[in-house]
């Protein structure tokens, strides 16, 4: 086998600390397994052409680091024990071609190290065969009380009981929407919407309702009289760091759109996927009208999005019907999967995990915000993403086409339109790509464009 050799930044100044970081990294992300033997501090001195010296230090760094263990003359060897708890390690994502700001997905960071530390312990469990069956309830039980507690962080009191798990946030409103409508029924948005979700409506025979929105959300009354003039009795919601305008509904929207929904005697999906993100936030509009809301959320945006965990909390008879969707669909998610959520959320990794996704953010958004200086647009310090309206020089779909012609992928926001109203505003998701340079770079060629009026300004 050839050689293990680190890819060194060539702007680190410090060779020791650059290898170092290399070993984190290439064990994050599997390059180097739990045993594998890092070459003799000589050999690797040698095809690196630098001192002795300098790899004895990288060693001992990532020995302290406890990435290794081993000592001179007996080898050094990847370690599985005492991963880092707090560094952040890249993905694999691309590098090259167009920065890509146009998937709202988050970074993962120390995920890896959690995932292979959560492993190790999993694969000395005595009752690690449960995790290969079908809806054991000795699994499946701790599972729910987890989500309930989960859930319960950010002010919706839930029993287990009461919770469902989806192969994330997803299925959950995709089956909340099979269970609960009608091919022919009415369902009411947001005039600007999760696309997928007009596509499931697609799918499932559904008329889309908009209703129209503010800076802070959806209107109470262009709700009602969405519903009025429908006559629907199901609406989907994103009523916390809404996609794609960033809005946060307060509370006494919610409250109001609350009301609506006893009123009315109608379900609202509240998609909440976002919701774990900013520090502060207004309770779900579940805690208010529990009996009337299909409460949707999962550890994609917080954690990991490939941990493909969700979890939908409802009232009983509502709830039994959306578990036969998701039974028909899938059964259940791999009840491994929902273990490694469920083992975060209880030792407190998806609450690191979490904090370092909001801090990643509001770095991101920082960047953002100094290079595109006073031009107004709507963005949450902790969100994924941020909302641009264009100059009237601009149309969204010229200007993304624009965009990519000068190297960068955002999104036109008539993607996102429910109805005829098509928004002249592009939305930038900042936490997708791995490197910071190249959201830098990314990011100031749309402030270029937006400060050419139409021409590319270099
Ligand atoms: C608004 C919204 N809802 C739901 C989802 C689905 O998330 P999950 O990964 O939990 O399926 C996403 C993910 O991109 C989203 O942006």
């Amino acid at each position: 086998m050839a050689i293990w050799r680190p890819s060194l930044d060539p702007h680190s100044l410090n060779r020791a600390a650059a290898i170092a970081d290399a070993i984190a990294t290439d064990v994050a992300s599997g390059r180097l397994a739990v045993g594998d033997r890092l070459p003799p501090q000589r050999v690797l001195a040698w095809a690196l052409g630098l001192s002795p010296n300098t790899v004895m230090r990288a060693y001992d760094d990532a020995r302290s680091r406890g990435l290794v263990a081993g000592e001179v003359g007996r080898g050094t060897y990847v370690r599985p024990q005492a991963l880092p708890r707090g560094g952040l390690t890249p993905l694999s994502r691309s590098h090259d071609g167009p920065v890509d700001l146009s998937r709202n997905l988050p970074f993962v960071g120390a995920a890896a190290q959690a995932l292979a530390a959560t492993l190790t312990e999993l694969g000395r469990e005595p009752g690690l065969a449960d995790f290969l069956d079908r809806g054991e309830e000795r699994v499946r039980a701790p599972q729910l009380a987890a989500a309930a507690a989960f859930i319960g962080r950010i002010g919706l009191a839930v029993l287990p009981s009461n919770i469902t798990l989806a192969n994330g946030g997803q299925q959950g409103v995709f089956s909340a929407l099979m269970a609960l409508s009608r091919p022919g029924d009415a369902l009411v948005v947001e005039a600007l919407t999760y696309q997928p979700v007009m596509a499931m409506a697609l799918r499932l025979g559904l008329r889309l309702v908009p209703a129209a929105m503010d800076r802070e959300g959806v209107l109470p009354d262009a709700f009602e009289a969405a519903l009025r003039r429908s006559g629907a009795r199901l609406a989907y919601l994103m009523p916390t760091l809404h996609t794609p305008t960033t809005a946060t509904l307060g509370l006494e929207r919610r409250r109001e759109i609350a009301a609506i929904a006893e009123r009315r005697q109608m379900t609202i999906i509240e998609d909440d996927v976002f919701g774990f993100l900013p520090t502060e936030r207004p309770v779900p509009i579940a805690a208010l009208a529990p009996s009337r809301t299909v409460f949707v959320t999962s550890v994609s945006k917080s954690m990991a999005p490939g941990l493909r965990v969700g979890y939908v909390a409802a009232p009983g008879p509502l709830l039994s019907a959306i578990e036969a969707a998701i039974a028909v669909s899938s059964w259940m998610p791999p009840p491994l999967m929902a273990e490694i959520a469920r083992r975060w959320i209880v030792d407190g990794t998806g609450t690191r995990l979490n904090a370092a996704q909001q801090a990643h953010a509001a770095r991101r958004q920082l960047m953002a915000r100094r290079l595109l200086g006073n031009r107004p647009y709507s963005a949450d310090p902790d969100g994924l993403h941020l909302w641009l309206p264009l100059p009237p020089e601009w149309q969204a779909s010229s200007f993304t086409a624009a965009a990519l012609e000068a190297g960068v992928r955002v999104n036109a926001g008539d993607i996102f339109a429910a109805g005829a109203d098509k928004p002249s505003a592009v939305r930038l998701c900042l936490s997708y790509e791995v490197d910071d340079r190249r959201v830098e770079g990314g990011v100031a060629i749309i402030a270029r464009l937006l400060a050419g009026g139409g021409r590319i300004v270099t």
